[in-house]
């Protein structure tokens, strides 16, 4: 069931948040699903511009609606990743996601809130929801680069202000993350004080984390024991972390890396362990199945496992009285 951004946040605020992970081809789409089932929680599927590129926005559609009928239990949001306007407007008028994502964190806060309302006004008249950036996160994302010095949190009181003048329905908040395996240099948390400000001044109102990836020491360990050169000093977001924030109204947390690590350590594993065989399939397999448990692991971290039901019974609900 497709559900919009806007919907699962109801239900979530202030008891979970929920996973947003990024699909690039047919195995992390299987995985994905699966992982979500296995451990019984509603998710997020992002789509960046760069998949968009690479696999045909097409085929990704195609494979989400293929998903959506072998998977029928799944709740889930299909949600444009860090679009710009012109990116915003076709998933719109596609008809097919539920949720967007306008990124114009990188313009003065005026712009931002120019782009921002008319990307909302777009949306709604489609039931489509919106998520907004204010600050700007450090790392890279799609081809901007966000050299370390340039990152800036969110002003908590501009937040306010910026949420009023757009009517977005969740916003992207810099609170320390960053995108990417290198996060950290030292201490290594979210900035729960700007959090807490945050939301004191939007009470009840979504947040979003990007830039979560936790990073696991052990599969750095793995990789490069099986032939990468990953930089040890590699670094995420404590996923004890991921339940406090969501506390304070974080509702959405985004990952992509730990994804892209678990391939890269399945296949780096696989090809070591089996040099005579080139059927891509079997790493494929090993792939699908590790992804799956490791998203279940995240909805555990999350404290989205197990609310599959009561997700879909309220939101069933929601649309009940909305139509009412
Ligand atoms: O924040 C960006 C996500 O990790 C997606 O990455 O733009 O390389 O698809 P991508
Ligand atoms: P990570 O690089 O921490 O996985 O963040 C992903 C993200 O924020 C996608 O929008
Ligand atoms: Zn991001």
């Amino acid at each position: 069931m497709i559900v919009t951004a806007a919907e699962l946040f109801k239900v979530a605020y202030g008891k979970f948040a929920v996973g947003a992970y990024n699909i690039n081809n047919m195995e992390q789409t299987h995985g994905l699903f699966r992982g979500g089932i296995q451990s019984q929680s509603p998710f997020i599927i992002q789509i960046s511009k760069g998949a968009r590129k690479y696999a045909d926005k097409r085929m990704l559609e195609a494979m989400i609606r293929a998903a959506e009928a072998i998977y029928p239990e799944a709740v889930f949001v299909v949600h444009l990743d860090h679009g710009d306007e012109e990116t915003c407007y076709d998933c719109i008028d596609s008809g097919f996601y539920s949720s967007v994502m306008i990124d114009a964190s990188h313009e003065p806060f005026e712009k931002n809130v120019e782009i921002t309302r008319r990307v909302v006004e777009r949306a709604h008249a489609k039931g489509v929801s919106v998520e907004a950036e204010l600050g700007m996160l450090g790392g890279v994302e799609e081809d901007v680069k966000v050299e370390e010095g340039h990152a800036c949190l969110t002003d908590p009181e501009q937040a306010k202000e910026f949420v009023r003048l757009t009517g977005c329905d969740s916003l992207a908040c810099a609170i320390g993350t960053s995108h990417g395996a290198y996060k950290f240099k030292g201490k290594q948390s979210i900035r729960f004080d700007v959090l807490e400000k945050i939301q004191k001044n939007l009470p009840g109102f979504p947040l979003v984390m990007h830039g979560s990836s936790s990073v696991p020491k052990s599969e750095i360990m793995r990789i490069n024991a099986a032939g990468g050169k990953l930089d040890p000093s590699a670094c995420g977001v404590d996923d004890n972390e991921y339940l406090p924030a969501a506390k304070l109204g974080v509702t959405k947390i985004n990952i992509d890396t730990d994804g892209r690590l678990v391939w890269t350590r399945v296949h780096r594993e696989y090809l070591r362990d089996h040099p005579e065989e080139f059927d891509f399939r079997g790493p494929g397999r090993v792939f699908m199945t590790e992804y799956a448990n490791f998203i279940a692991s995240r909805s555990e971290k999350l404290g989205s496992a197990n609310t599959l039901s009561e997700v879909r019974n309220s939101i069933l609900e929601l649309r009940k009285n909305k139509a009412a």
